[in-house]
């Protein structure tokens, strides 16, 4: 998707410099680079110091030109910088703009941060400004930044995953689809509701979070936007908020200006010190997310098959195991799921015990795995999901896989549900 990049015109300099420096890096080899090294180079175009290592800017204003004849309003082309000009940070700052531009170069799409990834998607539905969306199940916060808008402006929430609601949808209205879900893990199929969307003339949104590059591009499926909450696994390391919007590239000229104009209003934009801390991260993405998304599976694998063989620990105390690997499409070389999801499963999956009380218990008992919410990060979460959604099943443990061996956190699981045990629970 990348070299699509190339056609897209530019109309400001904040386009310029997230668009030019991933072209102009595909344009130096003749080819797009692996994800690898896009991840490492693709903002090298914007540093104007001898540092290797970005620096950090906390300015949130700009000098401008001292040359009178070359003032234009909203564009302060630094001569000495192309890449690196900027009026005021709540429309631009030099290192949310290097955050910006290693993500389009790694999506193959234009891409805007936000604050957080609820941000990213308040802006995508006042830009869309659809009457109706159709959304499903997934990250209850989503639905309450839809309830706002009813609120606002009577915007009407439907159920994705039912035909009587679909059918009401209409042109210009948007279909929502998150994929892998969350807490579950398991996947949608894209290409469904990319058909769906353009029977009934709709944008397809997607939220991507849970699987990020490299283990699916949506673009694949022509879809509208795509978005992340960035403080997963493009932050990765459980210390950043950030939302990303990414625009597919052929709506990009009339979208990506407006959508930027828009956050300049809302005022939804990130932080300095969140844009440096996500270059930093963005740099280790495929090497964390490979890593997290083969141990995820081993586990899931492993927790299956004790399941599956009975008269153990694990099929005594767990309930089921959800993840996009167990979906039963997953095991057709052909199928939907495995050609959405070429280069493994996401590294969040679900696991349910047989009683509340011990879902409720087993993270105490752990050593490797913190309690909290949140997923993505370097270090391997569980989360008692009724700790923050009041309408999942109290069985369900939401797990989030770091970058710990797999056999440690095998061992972590198996000596928690043990003493779980042994405590009569
Ligand atoms: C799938 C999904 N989308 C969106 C969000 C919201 O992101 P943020 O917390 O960055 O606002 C989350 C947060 O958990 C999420 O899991």
């Amino acid at each position: 998707m990348a070299s699509e990049l190339k056609d897209i015109p530019i109309r400001s300099e904040a386009t310029r410099a997230v668009v030019d420096g991933p072209r102009k890096l595909a344009a130096a080899f003749g080819k797009e680079l692996s994800l690898a090294s896009r991840s490492v180079h693709a903002d090298d175009y914007i540093n104007n110091h001898q540092a290797v290592a970005p620096p950090m800017h906390v300015s949130t204003t700009f000098r401008y030109n001292r040359d009178p004849d070359q003032l234009r309003p909203w564009d302060n082309l630094n001569p000495n910088a192309p890449y690196d000009s900027h009026v005021y940070s709540r429309d631009s700052a030099p290192n949310t703009t290097r955050f910006e531009a290693i993500l389009t170069s790694i999506i193959g799409a234009p891409c805007l941060s936000y604050a957080s990834g609820l941000a990213a998607f308040h802006a995508m539905i006042v830009f869309l400004n659809p009457k109706r969306v159709a959304i499903g199940g997934g990250y209850h916060g989503c639905h309450g930044i839809l309830k706002i808008m009813k609120k606002l402006n009577g915007l009407e929430q439907l159920e994705l995953e039912d035909d009587n609601d679909l059918a009401k949808l209409q042109k210009g209205d948007v279909i929502h689809v998150e994929t892998p879900l969350n807490p579950t893990g398991e996947a949608r199929d894209l290409a469904y509701y990319r058909k769906k969307a353009d029977e009934l003339g709709c944008y397809l949104t997607v939220d991507a979070t849970f699987a990020p590059p490299p283990l699916m591009d949506p673009f694949q499926y022509n879809v509208d936007i795509v978005m992340h909450s960035a403080t997963k696994y493009f932050g990765g390391h459980s210390d950043m908020l950030s939302g990303v919007l990414a625009v597919r590239p052929d709506h990009a000229e009339k979208w990506v200006e407006a959508l930027r104009e828009e956050r300049l209003h809302l005022g939804g934009v990130m932080g300095s010190l969140e844009g440096w801390l996500g270059v930093r991260s963005l740099r280790t993405l495929e090497l964390r997310v490979k890593r997290q998304a083969e141990t995820t599976q081993n586990l899931v694998d492993y927790f299956a098959q004790q399941k599956a063989e009975g008269g153990n620990l694990v099929a005594d105390s767990v309930f089921k195991i959800q993840h996009a690997s167990q979906q039963p499409e997953a095991k057709d070389a052909d199928s939907w799921l495995r050609k959405q999801m070429p280069n493994g499963f996401g590294p969040v999956f679900s696991l349910w015990l047989q009683s509340e009380e011990q879902a409720k218990r087993l993270p105490s008992k752990l050593h490797l795995f913190h309690h909290a919410t949140s997923l993505g990060g370097v270090e391997s979460l569980i989360e008692w999901r009724a700790m923050t959604d009041p309408k999942v099943d109290k069985r369900l443990l939401r797990v989030s896989i770091g970058v710990e061996a797999w056999e440690d956190l095998r061992d972590d699981l198996l000596q928690g549900l043990q003493a779980l045990k042994d405590e009569g629970y």
